[in-house]
């Protein structure tokens, strides 16, 4: 292992979350996304060298095909961030598409970790993103990494078999699932897709407004993920949410996302339009929600970077 020097674009990222480190080899599978982007930005400001694994080929790639012909290239952390977009409003529910989103994760997590079961020298830390789906949604429960969950709809069967397919035999490997909240970032995802109406001044809570909200800040999923390989007592399950998720509503983020943008954010998304753009089971997504707590995600020292929305909205939306 070696000291580098080499530092990337450290805009986004405070000081603290960039602290010099070991530097590792790290191969990030689904890089080329929203959260990839992030979190190989994070990396290579701290000295480590990244190579993605994509369905297409490119530089400082490599392919699922070619990691199933060759297997695990050497390096020290292995990470992955696949799956088929599962808000793409274009994308009917439909039996196909529900494949294609498990598939896209279960298949992907399960060619990473045979890689890394069969490497003569495996990498020392295994780390998969998982989301919050995996908790019944309710307006009252409070959820910590101890909670259980996994078995009552599409989303939380989705999760129970694609943390399955992340385990590997032995202790050679430390192995970590981070469930995530929804990701707010300025590149990408949620954001994203509800920014317009919230600039036009037709912005507005989801429904009641009283289901929760359980976010993060790109920044800090990334910054859990780095913080994951890096740290040698890291292990199991940490929960990808702001601290302050846990008592954040959908009316409280609209409010949020209006003064963040000085624009009216009153106007009610009716549940039934959003039922009918995203069809009854996917829409339980942004109709219910899960009061979810990072608990051990804090017991193990990651200091997060936004903790609250209104100034991780205002970084966003500078
Ligand atoms: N964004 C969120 O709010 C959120 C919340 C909770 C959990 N997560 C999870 O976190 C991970 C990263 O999220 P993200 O927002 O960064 O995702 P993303 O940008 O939508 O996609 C990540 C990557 O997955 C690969 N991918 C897409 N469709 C695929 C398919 N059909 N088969 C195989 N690979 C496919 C693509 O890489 P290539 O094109 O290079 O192959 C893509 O760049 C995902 O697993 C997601 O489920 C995200």
């Amino acid at each position: 292992m070696v000291l580098t020097g080499r530092r990337g674009n450290l805009a986004p990222f405070p000081a603290h979350a960039r602290s010099a480190c070991l530097a590792m080899r790290v191969l990030v599978g689904g890089g080329t996304g929203f959260v990839g982007r992030a979190l190989t930005q994070l990396l290579q400001s701290r000295g480590h060298e990244v190579t993605v694994i994509s369905r297409q080929p490119g530089k400082n790639k490599i392919t699922w095909d070619e990691l199933s012909r060759t297997g695990l290239p050497p390096c020290e952390g292995a990470v992955n961030l696949s799956g088929e977009n599962v808000l793409n409003p274009f994308q009917r529910w439909n039996e196909s598409f529900q494949q294609e989103v498990v598939a896209s994760r279960v298949e992907t997590t399960k060619a990473l970790a045979k890689a890394i079961a069969e490497a003569e020298h495996p990498p020392r830390a295994w780390v998969l993103v998982t989301g919050v789906g995996y908790y019944k949604p309710s307006h009252t429960t409070r959820y910590t990494e101890d909670s259980p969950g996994g078995d009552f709809d599409f989303f939380s069967r989705l999760v129970t078999r694609w943390e399955a397919a992340a385990k590997i035999p032995g202790d050679r490997t430390r192995q970590v699932v981070v469930r995530s909240g929804v990701v707010l970032g300025r590149d990408g995802g949620a954001i994203a897709q509800m920014l317009w109406p919230f600039r036009l001044g037709l912005g507005g809570p989801i429904a009641s407004g009283r289901q929760p909200f359980p976010w993060i800040h790109v920044a800090d999923l990334a910054g859990i993920v780095a913080h994951a390989l890096e740290r040698d007592g890291v292990t199991g399950i940490l929960n990808g949410v702001s601290p302050s998720a846990v008592t954040t509503t959908s009316g409280d983020f609209a409010q949020a996302m209006g003064s963040a943008l000085r624009r009216p954010a009153v106007l009610p998304l009716p549940g039934f339009v959003v039922s009918a753009i995203f069809g009854p089971e996917r829409s339980v997504m942004l109709l219910e929600g899960q009061r979810v707590e990072p608990k051990r995600t804090l017991e193990t020292n990651y200091r997060f970077v936004f903790p609250d929305l209104p100034s991780a909205l205002r970084d966003i939306l500078a």
